[in-house]
């Protein structure tokens, strides 16, 4: 069983240790202190979000956007999970949800063993937002355009409580970690910044928490290809810097593939593929995942493959087709697929396909 799966069990349940965590510690016998906590950082269970689209003259219910449908993942500390997949897959709906900006219909989150929202011993939103910060891809929209900058990144740690000079002081030290000389940026606005200037902000923004996770949603994806370039370097030097862990979800693998220690691809609110980067990327085991590397150009004999590219959109998330959401375009489609939704799996590699699964019934099924 997945440690995410673990946590579901322990929803609601008692604390454990004397820590107030719902760790799987064990003790160590000389000293009897708890050691070899293993909870990751984050995992996040059966996460669901549908949106009900209402009209007519009594506001009644007409669809059901299936936003972010059983979404299961792990992100260990001081790692990058990069999550890919097409505009529309539920990307941006599971970093709201993660986020707590909008509430799970069923599912939950349990952050370094501590089950987020929950009314007993849990971690409340507020605790939540202090270590995990958010990074969106409209850069402008982000800032008050009426705040110099140092004031914007400051802004956050003094609706906590710190003192105004030590606020502002901290604002000036990220402005110099995310590149920013503070003698010449802290009073500037954010319409006297490029777009890229203005990304280091809300970088800074983002730290000034001193958050331990950070949720990336597009957040290069407006950027001119060589600013982009200069601003992944950066996330590369803060994660460091600041043994920060992220959550980088783009639509562009290229990208991801970049940063991410471990991929997540989505197709259609459901988790396609999850694995470590080289893996999904040298072998990925989803029909997918292989047609979205198809898509990517490469000058790198590496990763070039034989798979025809993807074609045509994804289908509605409204109505999405039945048992493999992928079946409507996938070359490999077996009567089963379209019966039967495919499990994820268990494992270090996970694939939502029934080819990966041996007792699934597709004929092309890997022998268990
Ligand atoms: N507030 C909302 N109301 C209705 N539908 C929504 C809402 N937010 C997102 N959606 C829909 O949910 C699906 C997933 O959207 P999103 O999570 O933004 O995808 P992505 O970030 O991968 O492009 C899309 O079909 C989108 O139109
Ligand atoms: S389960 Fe079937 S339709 Fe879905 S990806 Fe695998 S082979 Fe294709
Ligand atoms: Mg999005």
């Amino acid at each position: 069983m997945s440690v995410a799966k673990d946590a579901a069990l322990l929803v609601g349940a008692p604390r454990s240790n004397a820590r107030g965590k719902l760790g799987r510690s064990t003790v160590d016998t000389g000293t009897g202190e708890l050691v070899g906590q293993t909870w990751p950082l984050l995992a996040v269970e059966n996460l669901t979000k549908h949106f009900a689209l209402k009209g007519g003259l009594l506001n009644r219910t007409k669809a059901v956007v299936q936003a972010v449908d059983g979404v299961s993942f792990d992100v260990q500390t001081g790692e990058t999970l990069g999550i890919v997949g097409e505009s529309g897959c539920g990307k941006s709906t599971t970093a709201r949800l993660l986020m707590h900006l909008i509430p799970p219909d069923i599912g939950s989150i349990v952050f370094d063993g501590l089950v987020v929202g929950a009314a007993d011993g849990g971690l409340s939103h507020r605790d939540l937002h202090r270590q995990m910060q958010m990074v969106f891809q409209e850069s402008y929209a982000s800032l008050n355009p009426r705040l110099p900058v140092a004031m914007s990144i400051a802004f956050g740690p003094l609706v906590h409580g710190l003192a105004k000079s030590a606020a502002l002081k901290r604002a000036m030290k990220l402005l110099e970690a995310v590149g920013l000389d503070p003698m010449l940026f802290a009073n500037r606005y954010p319409h006297e910044l490029s777009g890229g200037q203005r990304q280091r902000i809300n970088i800074a923004r983002a730290l000034a928490l001193e958050p331990r996770i950070v949720i990336l949603d597009e957040a290069v994806s407006a950027l001119d290809k060589s600013v982009e370039a200069q601003v992944l370097n950066l996330l590369v030097d803060l994660k460091a810097q600041f043994d920060l862990t992220y959550v980088f979800i783009s639509h562009d693998l290229n990208v991801v593939r970049y940063i991410s220690d471990r991929v997540m691809v989505m197709y259609l609110g459901k988790v396609a593929e999850v694995g470590p980067s080289e893996v999904i990327l040298k072998s990925p085991g989803h029909p997918y995942t292989a047609a979205l590397l198809a898509s990517m150009p490469s000058l790198d004999p590496d990763h070039r493959t034989e798979e025809a590219p993807l074609s045509g959109d994804p289908p509605n998330p409204i109505d999405p087709p039945s048992g493999c959401r992928f079946h409507t375009r996938c070359k490999f489609a077996a009567p089963v697929c379209s019966q039967q939704a495919p499990d994820l799996g268990e494992g270090t590699h996970q694939v939502a396909c029934h080819m990966a699964h041996g007792s699934s019934g597709h004929p092309a099924a890997i022998a268990a």
